[in-house]
């Protein structure tokens, strides 16, 4: 089977194919033919060794951590799940990646993908979605009512994250370069920004939450935008960050909260779930895996709007 992998950190051209033996899973553990793998910003963080504090100094590495695929073989003592399902899920970005024809997962990584979802789809919803699900309902009470500013709005968390926040009748503003605003529009946003145009910190406007995801607006410039009750939520889980944000919430009553997305079958299938009743997947690109260089350069160079996917299989 094809794999992509990694011997040492660096840029994107790092990547190479190699032809390895399918795995054979253990007890605990299904082999899936993968027929999709989104794409993310942490495949590159972690390909070009930003995050090697924990994803460590062991090569080769493979890439990638969003998928879907069809169940090929199981270990005696798989209960849930039977060969031939239809799944997608998230495995730990940091021990492992998917961008190969075969995956090892457990039970805890994936859950059924509906019929009515496509692979791709599929593929593009675990790390975006829950992480954007994640932000509105572990750090915010409730959002009826409340004003919302999304800044980075239009990529794999921002599309989750406005549709989310709009479905539990908040106000968004979001914010992207213009080419997003059709999409930042088509997902609910009530108003939108170009931060090639206008400022976000020079908005009069103050907001209930704050969801960071351009790595451009640090919570010090944006407690200017925040109400005397408010959360800030950042995607950026630094050492500084998390103390920064123990001893500010503290004392202040304008929360600064950072997500570390966990995945679970529950989020990933009500996810699946929301998808098919109607909220929209964006998915802006396709490639086949072994364009996998030219896709990655692509992402990283020009950004994603909604998700890129690759076809693995069909
Ligand atoms: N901590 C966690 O558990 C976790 C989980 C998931 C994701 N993340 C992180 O969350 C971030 C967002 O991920 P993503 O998948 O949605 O994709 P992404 O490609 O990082 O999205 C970036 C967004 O920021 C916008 N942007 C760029 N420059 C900006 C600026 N100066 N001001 C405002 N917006 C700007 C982009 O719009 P244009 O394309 O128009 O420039 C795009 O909408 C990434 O950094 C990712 O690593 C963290």
């Amino acid at each position: 089977m094809k794999k992509i992998i990694y011997d040492q950190y660096g840029s994107v051209d790092v990547l190479h194919s190699v032809e390895v033996n399918k795995p054979v899973p253990g007890k605990e553990q299904m082999l899936v033919k993968v027929k999709a793998v989104g794409i993310n910003p942490l495949d590159w963080k972690i390909i070009m060794g930003e995050v090697k504090l924990v994803t460590g100094k062991k090569f080769p590495k493979s890439v990638g951590c969003d998928f879907s695929g069809t169940i090929e073989s199981i270990g005696q003592d798989i209960q849930k799940f039977k060969i031939g399902d239809d799944v997608f899920g998230v495995i730990n970005p940091f021990k492992e990646g998917v961008l190969g024809e075969y995956i090892l997962v457990t039970e805890k990584e994936i859950a059924w993908k509906p019929a009515d979802l496509s692979f791709e789809q599929a593929a593009a919803i675990p790390t975006a979605g829950q992480s954007a699900l994640q932000m509105l309902t572990q750090n915010v009470s409730s959002l009826s009512g409340k004003e919302v500013l999304i800044n980075g709005a239009s990529a794999g968390v921002g599309m989750f994250a406005i549709q989310f926040a709009k479905s539990q009748g908040a106000m968004v503003t979001a914010v992207s370069s213009a080419k997003g605003h059709p999409l930042l529009k088509k997902w609910g946003s009530d108003f939108v920004i170009d931060y090639n145009k206008e400022k976000v910190t020079d908005l009069k406007k103050k907001f209930d939450v704050i969801i960071e995801l351009s790595a451009k607006l640090s919570f010090g410039k944006a407690k200017k935008l925040m109400k005397a009750n408010s959360t800030y939520i950042s995607v950026t889980p630094s050492l500084w960050n998390f103390v920064h944000s123990f001893s500010n919430n503290l004392l202040s009553r304008k929360k600064y909260k950072i997500l570390l997305m966990k995945s679970d079958t529950r989020s990933l299938s009500q996810l699946a779930h929301e998808v098919v009743k109607g909220m929209d997947v964006y998915i802006s690109k396709t490639y086949p895996m072994a364009d996998y260089k030219e896709a990655y350069k692509t992402v990283i160079k020009e950004g994603a709007l909604g998700k890129v996917v690759f076809n693995v299989a069909s």
